[in-house]
């Protein structure tokens, strides 16, 4: 019997469906520190995906599985290779994209759920979560009713709303992490471990949160530790050598 692993990944793959094209990508990391040391960590990655795939990376611990999707995000710049993402209609290589073609794919087309919620001094949750739609021009006000709403599904009590999450425990920084990360409808989305630190039914809600957005025609590109998840998820593994 056939499975995802074995399915030609090109066989859904059309050129009208396409999202990312990934050619020939090598990320080496130089540690000037360590007199230049040379170290590389991803090389000749080949990597097409569609609107409505989750494709699962799949590599053992310490083989670049997060090095790829930082440079998938341009956190990292990738040493070689193409990174080309679908904005506004246009093909977008991000390893040659300038700072300001980066900040415009990131507030269009490109979402990321990191591990860890980047913690923005003073400014309270339902803030944070909101501000990824107001930066796209929604009212302040919408904006809050689409945080609540995310808030409220993610089970984040109402007493958190107005405190900034530097005290929050990992879970609930984790949860306010997603909700700001999947609050507009991105064409693509990149998620590293997004389940790591949830109880089961929060888990279970992420894992709907997912499908929903597979399902409008989302991209999907993910690493889950949890082979559950995984098995969830995958409409492709694509493992990592
Ligand atoms: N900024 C960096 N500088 C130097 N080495 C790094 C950096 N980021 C990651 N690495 C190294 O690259 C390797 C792959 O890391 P990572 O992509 O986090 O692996 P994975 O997510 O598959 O567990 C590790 O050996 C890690 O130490
Ligand atoms: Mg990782």
């Amino acid at each position: 019997m056939m499975n995802f692993r074995d399915m030609n990944p090109d066989m859904n793959q059309t050129a009208e469906t396409m999202r990312i094209q990934i050619a020939q990508l090598c990320k080496t990391f130089t540690l000037h520190l360590q007199g230049g040391l040379r170290l590389p960590i991803l090389s000749n990655v080949d990597l097409s995906v569609s609107a409505k795939e989750c494709v699962v990376i799949h590599a053992p611990s310490g083989a670049g599985k997060s090095t790829l999707l930082r440079c998938m995000y341009a956190n990292y710049r990738a040493t070689s290779g193409s990174i080309k993402v679908l904005h506004a209609g246009h093909w977008v290589d991000l390893v040659q994209a300038s700072a300001q073609e980066i900040i415009a794919v990131r507030h269009q087309s490109l979402g990321f759920v990191t591990q860890f919620l980047r913690v923005i001094p003073r400014v309270h949750t339902l803030d944070l979560v909101a501000e990824p739609l107001m930066t796209r021009g929604m009212s302040a006000q919408d904006a809050r009713l689409r945080a609540e709403a995310m808030l409220v599904r993610l089970r984040l009590p109402m007493r958190l709303w107005l405190l900034p999450p530097a005290t929050f425990s990992g879970g609930e920084q984790q949860r306010v992490n997603i909700a700001r990360s999947m609050i507009c409808d991105y064409p693509i989305l990149l998620l590293d471990e997004p389940t790591a630190s949830l109880d089961e039914s929060n888990r279970d809600t992420v894992l709907e949160m997912m499908n929903e957005a597979r399902e409008r025609g989302a991209a999907l590109v993910g690493i889950f530790h949890d082979p559950a998840v995984r098995r969830a998820m995958a409409t492709r593994v694509f493992e990592l050598s």
